[in-house]
């Protein structure tokens, strides 16, 4: 699959897939604390956030046509102290991965952003993952620290690791 994959920015068209992929992951796993299937209209407004340049980009995985994954960069928080700062995000639909298409994705993305003034990238992630988690070490990652049982899904609590990442940018 990798290599009949392609890798470009997100396009509005992607929505219906992107939407399928994350709901799978609502609905059945705690990899994100969301708990009711998101709309289309809500994951709209999370589209509309991304742009082809700047800090907050979105590039998807296409196989066969249909967008597979994405990975994209996010404001972190409002506070404009923080702009400096953004968060990342990372999802393959369950039959994308383990192929490679998570190395090749955050590749992109954080070559796009090289030249953003971008001094950190976080990530929380709900343990255990260890896709997740190996896949951050490899880019850069490093635990900052554990925030213990801070989400209720499934019937328990649930920890979240907190990954920050140095970008080249030091100023
Ligand atoms: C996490 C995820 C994005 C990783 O992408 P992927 O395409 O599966 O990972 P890749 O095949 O590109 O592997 C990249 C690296 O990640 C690490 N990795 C991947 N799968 C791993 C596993 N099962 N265990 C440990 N490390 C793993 C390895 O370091 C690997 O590099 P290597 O192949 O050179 O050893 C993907 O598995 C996914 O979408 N999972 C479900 C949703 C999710 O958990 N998203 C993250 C939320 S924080």
């Amino acid at each position: 699959m990798p290599n009949e994959t392609s890798i470009r920015h997100v396009e509005q068209g992607d929505l219906p897939a992107l939407l399928a992929i994350y709901n799978y992951y609502v609905r059945e796993t705690p990899v994100t604390f969301d708990i009711e299937p998101r709309t289309l209209a809500r994951r709209q407004q999370w589209l509309d956030g991304f742009a082809p340049a700047g800090r907050y980009q979105c590039f998807v995985a296409v196989k066969d046509g249909e967008a597979v994954g994405w990975a994209s960069s996010h404001r972190y928080k409002d506070r404009a102290a923080y702009d400096t700062t953004v968060a990342s995000s990372i999802y393959l639909a369950p039959q994308a991965c383990g192929l490679g298409l998570g190395r090749r994705l955050y590749a992109t993305l954080f070559d796009a952003l090289k030249n953003e003034k971008i001094h950190r990238v976080v990530v929380g992630i709900t343990q255990p993952n260890p896709a997740s988690v190996g896949l951050h070490l490899a880019f850069g990652f490093e635990l900052v620290g554990t925030y213990r049982e801070v989400g209720w899904k499934f019937g328990r609590f649930w920890d979240v690791g907190t990954y920050l990442k140095s970008t080249r940018d030091e100023s």
